[in-house]
């Protein structure tokens, strides 16, 4: 089976062309590369990549059909979405940056999948109708009540960015699309990414990055540089936000159940993607600083607007329907990986 993987060049979308390929699949990388890294998909995955738009209708479409050079008459039998932009802070200095990039470049893809039903007809091309796995968020929930946390699917989405809100957008329109035109769907609402390939082959590398675990392991051992640690007077057990840290790896295996699950069943639905365990801010840290032997700065500064104090997945669901199971995603894993693949790249 062919899997177009949309942002495969990306952080999370490495991994899961990986994990994908082990699988047996073969997956083709769409990608602007406007975030991506076009040597983990050419020189080390080895797997073809398609430079372009996510929204392009035109390319889509032929790449769909396999009609594109690269897919030598490979048609697709299902899609992998990852591509987004996923700065929460930027989104709300530039949320019509988000809207386009997350939500209409979406919606383009979609409108091509209604397109191919027709199409796929009249040139018996199956399935008439792609499965769409979509990478949505914790975002979408805003800033949940204690009393919901872990946070199940069936509570509240209410997400308070326009990153959050672009996300849920999409997960509505993928509901309304499965009503009216059948399009199959799973969204998996990832909680914190983290860590890198087991094998040392991919691993994060964002430019600007936001994301707790690389910018500690950026500012350890350095004197010039220190953590920022926003708020440290939140109800948690010592004072810092709380949050639930998923290894990429598991997040890639996640990706290839759920493909699973729509190829057989023309359902849709959604699945929240974390562990079930919370890793306070400090915890991050001191874990970090055992796991290098290095020492690090921190400095404690005001809340940020809009930080929930906990963040924790009820993976009850994807467990059990999709039998899916975290396998490194314990907190001192996950750092043992991402130092060794920082180590790896900043040498
Ligand atoms: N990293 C996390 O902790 C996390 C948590 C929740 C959800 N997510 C979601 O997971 C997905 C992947 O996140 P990531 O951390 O790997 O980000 P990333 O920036 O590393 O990967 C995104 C990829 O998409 C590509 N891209 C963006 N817009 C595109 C477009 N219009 N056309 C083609 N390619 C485009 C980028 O070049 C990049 O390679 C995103 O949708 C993000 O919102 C991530």
């Amino acid at each position: 089976m062919n899997i177009l993987i949309i942002g495969g060049a990306g952080y999370i979308g490495s991994q899961t062309t990986k994990a994908i390929k082990k699988k047996g699949y073969y997956p083709i990388v769409l990608d602007n590369l406007i975030h991506g890294h076009k040597h983990l998909i050419e020189d080390i995955l080895k797997v073809p990549l398609i430079v372009g738009q996510a929204g392009d209708k035109e390319l889509l479409k032929n790449i769909l059909l396999g009609n594109h050079p690269k897919l030598k008459g490979r048609t697709i039998d299902a899609i992998i979405h990852l591509a987004a932009f996923a700065n929460i802070g930027e989104s709300m200095e530039k949320p019509a940056k988000y809207y386009r990039n997350n939500l209409g470049e979406t919606l383009s893809i979609l409108e091509v999948l209604i397109d191919q039903v027709k199409l796929r007809e009249e040139k018996k091309i199956s399935p008439l109708k792609i499965p769409f796995v979509f990478s949505s968020t914790c975002a979408t929930f805003g800033v949940p009540e204690l009393k919901d946390i872990p946070i199940s699917e069936n509570n509240t989405q209410n997400p308070i960015n326009p990153y959050g809100r672009s996300k849920l957008m999409i997960e509505k329109i993928l509901e309304d699309f499965h009503n009216a035109y059948e399009i199959p769907s799973i969204s998996l609402r990832y909680f914190n990414a983290a860590g890198a390939d087991p094998e040392c082959e991919l691993g994060e590398d964002h430019n600007p990055e936001t994301h707790l675990i690389p910018l500690i392991l950026d500012a350890l051992g350095d004197n010039e540089n220190s953590i920022k640690v926003f708020g440290r007077d939140y109800p948690t057990k010592d004072g810092t936000c709380i949050r639930d840290f998923i290894h990429v790896y598991d997040l890639a295996e996640a990706h290839v159940a759920a493909l699973e699950k729509i190829i057989k069943n023309n359902i849709c639905d959604f699945y929240n993607l974390g562990t079930g365990k919370g890793y306070s801010v400090i915890e991050v840290i001191e874990t970090c600083k055992e796991v290098t032997g290095l020492a690090l700065k921190v400095d404690f500064v005001e809340r940020r607007l809009g930080d929930p104090p906990i963040l924790i997945a009820s993976p009850k669901k994807i467990m059990k329907e999709l039998q899916w199971r975290p396998v490194f995603s314990d907190l001192e894993t996950i750092i043992r990986h991402a130092w060794r693949w920082y180590l790896k790249n900043s040498s």
